[in-house]
């Protein structure tokens, strides 16, 4: 029951934080179909998710977003050959209602249960797009709830070089556009304000950790000054120029890092991911660092960048091909789960 088959059918759930996702990978057709329901609008008037709000919300939509992939990619749930589902880290309600789903599912349908690390879900899902991205390489993890650099040396096996001492990346964007009065998630919002910004000046903000020799990341300090240069100078700049200057601050935080760890790990490709990895700022700034070091540099589609089940299902592919099936029903989700630990599966 737990081979892999010639030509096997995954379906994945996601459901860590405020995306109820669901997804259909078929690795040997190259295809990956995906359904996406965001709780946006749910969790806006709060400025942050809720998160009994976000496990009720899974539940009443999960069946919906499974049905709508199926159809998408014209499969029944009998073509089915394993479920996958994010077992963390993320949110225990949440989490605990994408891996009860997809239980019960894989017992109905008597078919393998594949639990998936979400944060390398986020890091592998270029191996899906890019086919000449293989171990190993460097991963700049930016999203809401992470931002680390981590030395991807093979499948499974992790070394965390740095990570941020207080808020990630997406926070401090999402903190800052809050200031500013923009609906939560702001960093998008931000994100827009800031890349139709008309040169001129703008407001100075502090370097994080300058001088520091560590490939960690701080961004409190910066969303500190930010907002307090919002209070003093609210008059004298656009907000253009607000989101422009801490857009740019953030950037340049991040590309600084990558700058160091590409000095100390001269011939690894960069693969940068989650939410954050969608901005455009970032993307030109890395690449053109990329360049001018002649390093190679992987960004996720837009689609891959915020949290999907693509990812869930392609990850869980890469570990039943090379590890086989592995871990038990009575398994508990794992809201907290050191990516460097992923290998140690008896817990
Ligand atoms: O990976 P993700 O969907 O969820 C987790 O946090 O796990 O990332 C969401 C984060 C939010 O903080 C959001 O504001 C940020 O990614 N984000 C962006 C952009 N798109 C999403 N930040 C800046 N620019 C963007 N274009
Ligand atoms: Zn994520």
């Amino acid at each position: 029951m737990t081979d892999l088959p010639l030509n096997p059918c995954i379906l994945a759930i996601e459901s860590s934080c405020d995306e109820t996702s669901a997804a259909v990978y078929l690795p040997a057709r190259q295809q990956l179909f995906q359904e996406i329901y965001s709780q946006v609008a749910l969790h806006a008037d709060y400025g942050g998710v809720v998160p009994e709000l976000a496990s009720r919300s899974h539940l009443e939509k999960l069946y919906g977003v499974v049905e709508s992939v199926l159809s998408q990619s014209s499969l029944t749930l009998q073509d089915v050959d394993a479920v996958a589902y994010t077992r963390g880290p993320g949110l225990v309600g949440p989490l605990l209602i994408g891996a009860s789903y997809a239980d019960a599912l894989s017992l109905a349908l008597d078919v393998p249960l594949l639990p998936v690390h979400h944060l390398e879900a986020h890091i592998t899902i270029p191996m899906f797009e890019f086919s000449d991205l293989c171990f190993p390489f460097l991963a700049l993890l930016v999203s809401g709830g992470h931002t680390e650099l981590i030395l991807a040396k093979d499948l499974g096996h992790y070394e965390l070089l740095g990570s941020t001492m207080d808020d990630a990346a997406g926070e401090a964007f999402d903190k800052c556009g809050k200031v500013m009065g923009l609906e939560y998630p702001a960093g998008p919002k931000l994100a827009q304000l800031a890349d139709a910004f008309v040169p001129g000046e703008y407001p100075d903000l502090p370097t994080p950790l300058k001088g520091n020799p560590t490939l960690d990341f701080s961004f409190s300090g910066l969303k500190t000054a930010f907002a307090r240069s919002w209070d003093l100078h609210y008059a004298s700049y656009s907000s253009n120029a607000f989101a422009y200057a801490i857009q740019h601050a953030i950037v340049h935080h991040l590309t600084s890092r990558v700058k160091k760890v590409w000095s100390s790990y001269p011939e690894m490709p960069l693969v940068v991911a989650g939410g954050v990895a969608a901005n455009q700022c970032l993307r030109t700034s890395l690449s053109d660092t990329a360049k001018s070091v002649q390093r190679q540099v992987f960004f996720p589609d837009l689609c891959y960048c915020t949290d999907n089940a693509g990812m869930i299902a392609h990850n869980a592919y890469l570990h039943w091909d090379r590890f086989g099936v592995w871990g038990s029903r009575a398994q508990r989700v794992r809201p907290r789960w050191p990516i460097e630990t992923l290998l140690s599966r008896d817990e």
